[in-house]
């Protein structure tokens, strides 16, 4: 999508999107070239400026567009960049429905500060989800994709849509990465995309192999890549920006599990299809690190991605078996599914020990507690440190990625004790509470590092998107981690 700026009305684009708001103000906020249409806009009992309403107009003017469609905004006094997003949202859905290419918008006042957000809600809601199509259908979602985008305002702030554009197609690419099944995303596959990202984004990158992971002793993350055909990766990925000090860095650290079948305990049931998606933390933190070299951001960053499959086969890990992990404590595999904490936590202590790092946070797609916690809608939120649990929630408020701020008891803790080791994966007979428990278990291998978890199974990749989101993948974490970063 081609974002452009101009300065009066183009009739060649085939719609115009005119965001209105609520209380009254209808027909102030339109301008000249458009008071035509305000009879009817009056006159139409459905439109109010709400949030979500729309109305079509087919004006009789040669010197408009073919479709006018008002999108409502709410008041205008409680506008804030989620808004901004839908609102657009709707204009492009509307546009790819009747094969609009060219689409302008016309920019009332009080949206001209959000250009960052109407560019995300542009190329967000512009995404093709059916990327293996091919023949008819192939061409008709591409042809109903809008290729133009053309903003009617003054204020030509070209770095805020650029940035909004940069940021938008870090999701889509990251959404694609989540969507790919197995056999198009496997570990081999998707440490290719690291490097790629990171040559894109002129990041440093470090792959450890199996080999170097078995130097390394890493246990638990090997145990887990026992089934598989591919060997386990540790993808790393580096910004240092010149200028900035050579301080602790910041660790992002994001589960790569690229097919979880559960393992001998083995996954049943609909969603099992869905565990293509359980490398979405990896595929987020591989978004945010680009978009980290993208943008700039001053701080010292590292990216970190455990890369297997959870499979499967003579030499897979069996229910009961006890690995080391990196960190020496032994653990219980009491339940193969629970792999995602094994992969992470030897991750997580490798990170402690090698960088030292000024805080960590990792996102990860880790528990079907969590999904029946919160659904779709809000990602679990977890910490040793309250302040960073608040910043985070914050972000992910201002961008509106929500997260909700959940428990870690020292019962928790408690629980994921072994009876024959350290550590157990999983809490038979528990009380419940299985995303605090995953956690707590994660919590055992930070040390003392600031920390804190986003638990993204229900958000990840969803049934009822978001009006800029399509269903499956949804890239949720790209944006709420590159604005906390942006504002540390
Ligand atoms: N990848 C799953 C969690 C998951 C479930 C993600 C649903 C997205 C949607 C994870 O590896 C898993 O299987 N967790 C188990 C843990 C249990 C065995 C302690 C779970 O949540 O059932
Ligand atoms: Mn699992
Ligand atoms: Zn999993």
């Amino acid at each position: 999508m081609k974002l452009t700026f101009a300065s009066s009305i183009n009739a060649k684009n085939q719609l115009l999107i005119v965001p209105i708001f609520e209380d009254g103000v209808i027909s102030r906020v339109l301008p000249k070239e458009l008071r035509s249409l305000a009879p009817a806009l009056k006159a139409e009992k459905e439109m109010h400026g709400k949030e979500g309403e729309t109305f079509m107009v087919t004006p009789l003017s040669q010197k408009l567009p073919k479709q006018v469609l008002f999108t409502g905004c709410g008041k205008e006094k409680k506008l804030d960049g989620a808004k901004v997003r839908n609102s657009i949202a709707e204009g492009v859905k509307f546009a790819r429905k009747h094969n609009a290419p060219k689409v302008s918008i016309y920019l009332h006042a009080s949206l001209e500060k959000y250009l960052q957000e109407l560019a995300e809600g542009a190329v967000l809601s512009n995404y093709n989800p059916a990327k293996f199509q091919t023949g008819d259908n192939k061409k008709k979602n591409e042809k109903s994709m809008v290729k133009g985008f053309e903003i009617i305002t003054k204020k030509k702030k070209r770095d805020a849509i650029r940035k909004g554009q940069t940021i938008a197609e870090g999701v889509n690419k990251v959404r694609d990465f989540i969507n790919a099944p197995h056999n198009l995303m496997d570990g081999t596959i998707l440490t290719r995309e690291a490097r790629k990202i990171a040559k894109e984004s002129k990041l440093k990158v470090t792959v450890l192999g199996k080999k170097q992971l078995e130097k390394l002793k890493m246990g638990a993350l090997l145990g887990v890549n026992k089934g598989s055909a591919v060997g386990a990766n540790l993808a790393i990925l580096e910004h240092k920006p010149r200028g900035v000090k050579k301080d602790k860095p910041i660790v992002l650290v994001g589960k790569g599990v690229t097919f979880d079948s559960g393992g001998y305990n083995l996954k049943s049931g609909p969603w099992y299809a869905d565990m293509k998606m359980d490398m979405s933390g990896a595929a987020v933190v591989l978004g945010v690190m680009g978009l980290c070299g993208k943008l700039n951001i001053p701080h010292h960053i590292i990216g970190m991605t455990p890369i297997t499959d959870n499979l499967i086969d003579k030499d897979a890990q069996k229910v009961s078996d006890i690995v080391t992990s990196y960190s020496g404590k032994t653990i219980e595999v009491n339940n193969t599914d629970a792999e995602g904490r094994l992969i992470l936590a030897d991750t997580m202590s490798y990170a402690v020990d090698k960088y030292k790092p000024k805080m960590m946070i990792d996102i990860a797609t880790l528990t079907g507690a969590c999904v029946m916690a919160l659904g779709e809608k809000y990602a679990g939120l977890f910490g040793n440190n309250e302040k960073l649990i608040e910043k985070l929630g914050k972000a992910g408020r201002e961008v509106d990625e929500l997260t909700w701020h959940m428990p870690i008891h020292p019962d928790h803790t408690k629980e994921m004790k072994s009876k024959i080791a350290d550590l157990q994966n999983a809490n038979y007979g528990g009380q419940g509470g299985g995303a605090s428990t995953a956690a707590a278990f994660l919590q055992e291998f930070v040390g003392k590092t600031q920390w804190a978890h986003l638990d993204i199974a229900g958000t990840a990749f969803v049934k009822h998107p978001k009006k800029y989101e399509s269903p499956m993948g949804t890239g949720y974490g790209v944006r709420l981690l590159t604005h906390f970063l942006e504002n540390l």
